[in-house]
């Protein structure tokens, strides 16, 4: 007998069109399917089967949820536990996961569109432009949920990457300190998205000086993706000097043949 299996499902980070076609799918043949929160959009569940309950975990304990997977998949019926945009990231998944383990069902994670890719798209921006930064780091601002020790925002930001700031906007000023004490300097580039890829998303350019303001005028405090990043700069297009070999016509690779090899 196959073992009894979930489906963990990013729904991605709000356009109904940026969940993967496996996600949907899995949706649509569900019997059961219990979304996180209010950045789920319901639009997804338009198509699901006539006799499916789609019901909001916001307001359930861990243990409630668990249950409710649980007894539908022991009865034969399909469960999708949907998550905003990628569930590994912020997902609180690691917990559910290891209940429904002990209660002898499998989890599978389907990837999604996580709110940090969501929201560089909505900002026209790429993350990692060559010799400019070419490191990404998802994180957090420390709130209640403590930093690991070798994780705290003042050391990460000491790299200068681009940083991808989930959960942070009520701790804006906090953050832009920690950047400052780490070397960034008050005109370096930030971003904010509220609401990435929703009707309502508001893209809001700063810097890390004008940051705090700019999201108080905007009246952000949740919902919002906050990227500091020298490549969020809206003149490097214009300064045009940091620019990939990729596509460089005196630069070949595997798939343009010559002298150099690009990995
Ligand atoms: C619990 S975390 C979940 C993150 C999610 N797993 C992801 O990959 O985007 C919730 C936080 O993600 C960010 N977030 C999620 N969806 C967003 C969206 N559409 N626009 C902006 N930020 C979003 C916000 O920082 C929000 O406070």
């Amino acid at each position: 007998m196959t073992q009894p299996l979930v489906h963990i499902i990013g729904a991605g980070p709000g356009d109904p069109e940026l969940i993967t076609v496996k996600g949907q799918r899995l949706i649509e043949e569900a019997d059961l399917i219990l979304y996180t929160d209010s950045l789920v959009n319901p639009e997804l569940f338009t198509h699901v089967k006539p006799e499916a309950v789609v019901k909001k975990s916001a307001g359930m304990h861990l243990e409630e949820i668990v249950a409710l997977m649980v007894d539908a998949v022991k009865d034969g019926k399909r469960v999708a536990r949907v998550h905003t945009g990628d569930p590994s990231v912020f997902g609180a998944i690691l917990e559910q996961m290891k209940k429904l383990t002990e209660a002898g069902v499998e989890a599978k994670i389907i990837p999604g569109v996580s709110s940090a890719f969501a929201a560089a798209a909505s900002a026209g921006i790429e993350l990692t432009v060559p010799e400019l930064t070419q490191t990404v780091i998802l994180t957090r601002a420390e709130g209640r949920t403590p930093m690991p020790e070798k994780e705290k925002l003042a050391d990460l930001a000491a790299h200068q990457c681009s940083i991808a700031l989930f959960l942070s906007a009520t701790l804006i000023k906090k953050v832009v300190r920690e950047f400052i004490e780490a070397g960034w300097n008050e005109n370096d580039a930030a971003v904010v998205v509220y609401k990435a890829s929703w009707p309502d998303e508001k893209v809001v350019r700063a810097t890390l000086g004008t940051l705090h303001e700019a999201m108080r005028q905007h009246k952000i405090t949740k919902q919002a993706m906050v990227i500091v990043s020298k490549a969020a700069d809206e003149s490097i297009i214009e300064k045009g000097t940091f620019e990939s070999k990729l596509y460089d016509k005196t630069f070949t690779h595997g798939y343009r043949k010559g002298a150099a090899v690009h990995e």
